[in-house]
């Protein structure tokens, strides 16, 4: 692989790499693939998340009066998307419940590998908030970088993509594309096949969700 993008974060936490191990296993059932992806989704968020900007509220504790530290800004926004970006979406929203959330809907065309645009439903003030993207698998990067170019068209300004797998090719022209936008992943895999699928990766990860093929 080439030097990877200062924007790239690799998650390399021990839980997760074993339970991507497990989620790449043929033999795991579909049950288990979506509740481990929904596992690894918080530990995923819990390093995309942790520069949130914090401001301090004054609060009493039993035994005195403190300025406590909370989130500050407006909520911030989850954008998951379709449909596999669901597999994500949950354990994000366990971590941030009161996150606002959109959608983008868009597949990949199977010959072309071009997204194509179905759907999009995004929260108001786009501008103010931290928006996280959400999809499990940047092959060709091909779908983020239209999801991005649709969040920016709304205005947002601080766009994170979270992905469970990446292969290198992906990362590297998300980082040409979109180089302010930072890239969370558990793994970066060795390339893409002449199919635009992650090699070894995981096959397709929204048919490994929803049992469709
Ligand atoms: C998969 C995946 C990404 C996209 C990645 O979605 O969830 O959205 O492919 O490939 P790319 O980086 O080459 O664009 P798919 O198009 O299979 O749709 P689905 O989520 O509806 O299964
Ligand atoms: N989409 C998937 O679901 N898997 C890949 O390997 C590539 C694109």
């Amino acid at each position: 692989m080439t030097d990877s993008p200062a924007t790239l974060t690799v998650v390399d936490h021990p839980l997760v790499q074993h339970k991507l191990t497990l989620m790449r296993d043929v033999e795991c059932s579909t049950a288990k693939f979506r509740a481990l992806l929904r596992e690894i989704s918080t530990f995923l968020a819990y390093e995309a998340l942790r520069d949130l900007p914090l401001t301090t509220k004054r609060i009493a504790t039993p035994l005195e009066a403190i300025d406590a530290p909370v989130l500050e800004g407006k909520k911030l926004v989850f954008v998951s998307i379709l449909r596999a970006g669901n597999g994500l979406l949950d354990g994000l929203l366990e971590l941030v419940p009161a996150a606002r959330v959109g959608f983008i809907g868009l597949y990949r065309d199977p010959e072309t590998l071009q997204p194509v645009d179905y759907y999009k439903k995004l929260p108001g003030e786009m501008a103010e908030r931290p928006v996280i993207l959400v999809d499990p698998m940047l092959a060709t990067a091909n779908s983020a970088i239209a999801a991005v170019d649709h969040v920016k068209a709304a205005g947002a300004r601080d766009v994170r993509f979270i992905c469970l797998l990446a292969a290198p090719e992906g990362v590297a022209k998300m980082a040409a594309r979109h180089p302010d936008v930072r890239v969370y992943t558990a793994a970066v895999d060795s390339h893409l096949n002449d199919h635009g699928y992650i090699v070894p990766g995981l096959g397709d990860a929204g048919d490994r969700m929803f049992g469709t093929k």
